[in-house]
């Protein structure tokens, strides 16, 4: 009984981006993101002999500390995905998390922690049942999917795309698939993010609140359309290389996202002063230079800075000089573009 997988996964920035669900943990409309390489977790699951007579058993430890409050998420994960894994039901899991990024960094960890808990299951039956899991990596999308929607697209480095697309050959609300890189103007592989951190407080809506509020959204149906419009653009801007379209595309959506946001029932805004701050700065910039600073967002405050690499040195003097100082403590994560998880 000393089987135990360890997977580092890491998070991801949507570009066209996941508002809303239907069924059981299906997008209502496609996305896709840019793998990250930095604000990664790193999970160990160990099987031990189980005591009680539920039907999972599972003892969790953040970052070298006990953390049962963390246990009824794990279990709502077990529960749907039980008619992926029968493993789980005879074992008590313990699962060991850890995150790269500070965990009241505002930055959602759930994308990287259900990936990399994903991808454990998936080796630990491989492990129990001594052959190859077919179609590895799909698997452990659709048992992410499961967990948090956005973490299924973080089981693929590079460009990522979810949910059913005419243009995205392959395409499927059940699992993420990679972007073939000859469908990609390779300067995009090299792209940074710099995520600056405005609000490094705990979520102040949950996602599964937010998606849901998308059910009986007045805008929902135009959104939804515009999605679909926004992938094939971005399919277009990624192939040829136009920055121009990409940062159209990229930035309608995160402010379509906070409008959705300010214009449900109940109506919230997450974006604070210093996000606008930054954004205003980033457009006056790009304005005055010949570089391409991109801003998006997630469900948060925080602003993802998104660049070619090749104009690294002028945007970190830019971000140095005038953005750091609207960020908490003037801090930020820098990430470029990922390969997507690694086993350990
Ligand atoms: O995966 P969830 O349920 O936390 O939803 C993520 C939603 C956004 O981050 C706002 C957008 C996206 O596509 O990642």
């Amino acid at each position: 009984m000393s089987n135990s997988a360890t997977w580092e996964s890491p998070s991801n920035i949507a570009l066209v981006k996941y508002w809303g669900k239907k069924g059981i943990q299906l997008p209502a409309n496609p996305s896709i993101s840019f793998t990250l390489n930095e604000a990664k977790t790193r999970t160990k699951v160990s099987l031990a002999k189980k005591q009680s007579k539920d039907d999972y058993e599972v003892s969790v430890i953040f970052e070298g500390v006990e953390a049962p409050a963390f246990e009824g998420k794990i279990l709502q994960f077990l529960n749907r995905t039980h008619q992926l894994f029968t493993f789980p039901k005879a074992h008590k899991l313990i699962i060991e998390t850890s995150n790269t990024f500070p965990h009241s960094s505002g930055i959602a960890s759930s994308a990287s922690g259900m990936s990399a808990l994903a991808l454990c299951l998936c080796s630990l039956e491989e492990q129990i049942e001594g052959n190859k899991t077919l179609q590895f990596m799909r698997k452990a999308s659709i048992a992410a999917r499961l967990g948090s929607g956005s973490a299924c697209r973080s089981v693929y480095g590079g460009l990522v795309s979810w949910g059913a697309h005419k243009d995205y050959p392959g395409s499927s609300d059940d699992f993420a698939t990679a972007l073939d890189s000859n469908q990609v103007y390779k300067e995009f592989y090299d792209f940074y993010d710099v995520i600056l951190l405005v609000d490094k407080g705990e979520k102040q809506v949950s996602s599964t609140l937010g998606h849901s509020l998308l059910d009986k959204h007045p805008f929902a149906k135009a959104r939804f359309s515009e999605a679909d419009k926004n992938m094939a653009l971005i399919k277009d801007a990624l192939k040829t290389g136009n920055l121009n379209l990409f940062t159209k595309v990229v930035e309608a959506e995160a402010l379509m996202l906070h409008a959705l946001m300010m214009t449900s029932d109940p109506y919230f805004m997450l974006m604070l002063p210093n996000t606008l701050a930054i954004i205003q700065k980033v457009w006056d910039f790009r304005k005055q230079t010949s570089l391409h600073p991109v801003i998006t967002l997630d469900a948060g405050a925080n602003v993802h800075l998104l660049f070619p690499a090749q104009e690294n040195e002028a945007i970190f003097d830019f971000v140095n000089s005038e953005l750091l100082i609207h960020c908490a403590e003037k801090q930020y994560i820098c990430s470029t573009i990922g390969k997507g998880p690694v086993q350990l």
